[in-house]
């Protein structure tokens, strides 16, 4: 007999934990354990068991590839709720959480302010004298809640003019591609080694992240025909870049780039390289496209464009103008927007695009990243944590690099710098694999992936970050 949804559950999870009311930012839960002292480890019973079940249910137990722990070993841990920086698993462990869902917790996870606003667009219009939820979760119609949002864009990152809404930063990029192919009836596009724009076909060559992570190549499933006009040049390398051009005169449509690298760990470009491939797309007529599904409104409140001052053609968005509910977008110069169905020929759509609530979660956060010394802050503590992890390396005499910009950082077992793919791809996988359970172990929720940046938010407190570096120091010293 099928269980229903209800009861499998709680069979699941067990009746208390996953009902328990939210625990405050402060994690003071009475039921949760807090950070484990030094010489206590975590244990991961209920996960264990949740994951066993959940191999049978879903392909490797998951619902995206690298939450599988694959390349640092292990089983991952289940979460039970999140508030603020910090998580909890199943078990009822307590993590410092410096993935914040990859990226979208800027503001810490759940905050107050975002949940009030949905739950106030969710339940918009009370009728007569009993209450009724009268707004919905999806109108599949035009809604002023897409004005706002829209504008929020506009006014914020430099090189949009208009916008359009989707569900994904996968769905942005396969939506923005179509659309460079359409504006410039060309076909070929150039993108990075070690950069990943979603799991569309034409992306999937080396694709970095989940990909790297897993060890493959390619997709299987990929049509040659589909990635027959992507063509590959080094990140930071201005010259591979000019020597496509130069191979494929008058048939580029468009570079694509991570404008700083988050899916081969975190690596920041040259201002040069930047600048230098906006000035080889002008010279060539091809149309000059930042992916800032990560780096927008994470690097600055411009996103990457804004923090280097360099102006790309049309961008990509996702991640944090969500505020925690799925949300893509892509927009650019009007002139180029205008080819974009029902305005122009270019198709593409969405069930859900646009949907209101997704807007307000968007909206919410937006709000609170455009006041003063938000960035600032960020960057202050981003910075904290990874001066202080490459200080504590460098003392247990272990290689590293790391580096930030706003609320985005990484690091590597390797010395520096790093500036591409290949470079990331030396980095000590094994001991990478090590330091992330151990720190896993003891309460810090790290990207389970050497190819993964890490995500500060505004909720982090500097103790957080003390502690945090506390704990890599115990680590350190046993690696
Ligand atoms: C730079 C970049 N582009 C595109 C994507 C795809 O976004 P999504 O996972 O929302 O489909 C990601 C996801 O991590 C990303 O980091």
């Amino acid at each position: 007999m099928k269980l229903t949804v209800a009861s499998a559950l709680l069979a699941i999870v067990g009746s208390a934990s996953a009902f328990s009311a939210a625990p405050s930012a402060s994690g003071s839960g009475s039921a949760l354990r807090s950070t484990p002292t030094a010489t206590e480890t975590y244990t991961f019973t209920k996960s264990e068991e949740i994951f066993a079940e959940a191999k049978e249910l879903m392909p490797g137990g998951v619902s995206s590839p690298v939450r599988a722990f694959k390349s640092v070993g292990g089983n991952p841990v289940v979460f039970d709720k999140v508030k603020g920086a910090y998580a909890w698993d199943v078990d009822g462990n307590k993590y410092i959480d410096y993935v914040g869902t990859w990226g979208p917790a800027i503001l810490g996870h759940a905050d107050d302010d975002v949940l009030d606003a949905v739950k106030a667009t969710m339940d918009k219009v009370f009728i007569w004298t009993k209450p009724r939820r009268i707004a919905g979760t999806s109108f599949g119609a035009p809604c002023p809640l897409e004005n706002v949002l829209a504008k929020a864009v506009i006014d914020a990152v430099p090189s949009v003019e208009m916008v359009r809404f989707t569900n994904s930063g996968t769905e942005a990029c396969m939506g923005m591609i179509r659309l460079c192919r359409a504006y410039t009836g060309r076909e070929k596009v150039i993108k990075f080694e070690g950069c990943y724009h979603g799991h569309a076909d034409a992306f999937l060559v080396q694709a970095g992240s989940g990909v790297a992570t897993l060890g493959l190549p390619d997709s299987p499933g990929v049509p040659g025909s589909a990635t027959k006009a992507t063509l590959c040049a080094e990140y930071n390398n201005l010259d591979s870049v000019k020597a496509l051009f130069d191979e494929n005169k008058d048939e580029i449509a468009a570079v694509i780039l991570e404008p700083v690298v988050g899916n081969s760990g975190f690596i920041k470009p040259d201002k040069e390289f930047l600048q230098g491939i906006r000035d080889l797309c002008t010279d060539n007529g091809a149309v000059c496209v930042f992916d800032e599904v990560m780096t927008g409104f994470r690097v600055s409140y411009g996103g990457a464009q804004g923090y280097f001052g360099v102006t790309p053609d049309v961008t990509t968005m996702g991640k944090v103008i969500g505020g925690g509910l799925p949300v893509g977008a892509y927009g650019g110069k009007k002139e180029i927007m205008e080819m974009v169905a029902p305005a122009g020929p270019m198709y593409q759509a969405g069930t859900l695009s646009g949907n209101p609530l997704a807007m307000t979660a968007g909206i919410e956060t937006m709000k609170k990243l455009s006041q003063d010394g938000v960035y600032e802050e960020l960057e202050r503590k981003s910075k904290k944590l990874v001066d202080g992890i490459v200080a504590t390396a460098e003392k247990h005499g272990l290689p590293i690099s790391g580096d930030y910009a706003g609320g985005m950082f990484g690091w590597y077992f390797v010395e520096g710098p790093v500036k591409n793919f290949a470079k990331a791809a030396t980095s000590d996988a094994e001991l990478f694999g090590k330091w992330h359970r151990a720190m896993l172990e003891r309460g810090v929720y790290l990207a389970p992936s050497l190819y993964e940046a890490g995500f500060m938010s505004l909720a982090h407190t500097d103790e957080d970050i003390e502690r945090t570096i506390e704990i890599a120091d115990e680590v350190m010293s046993q690696l």
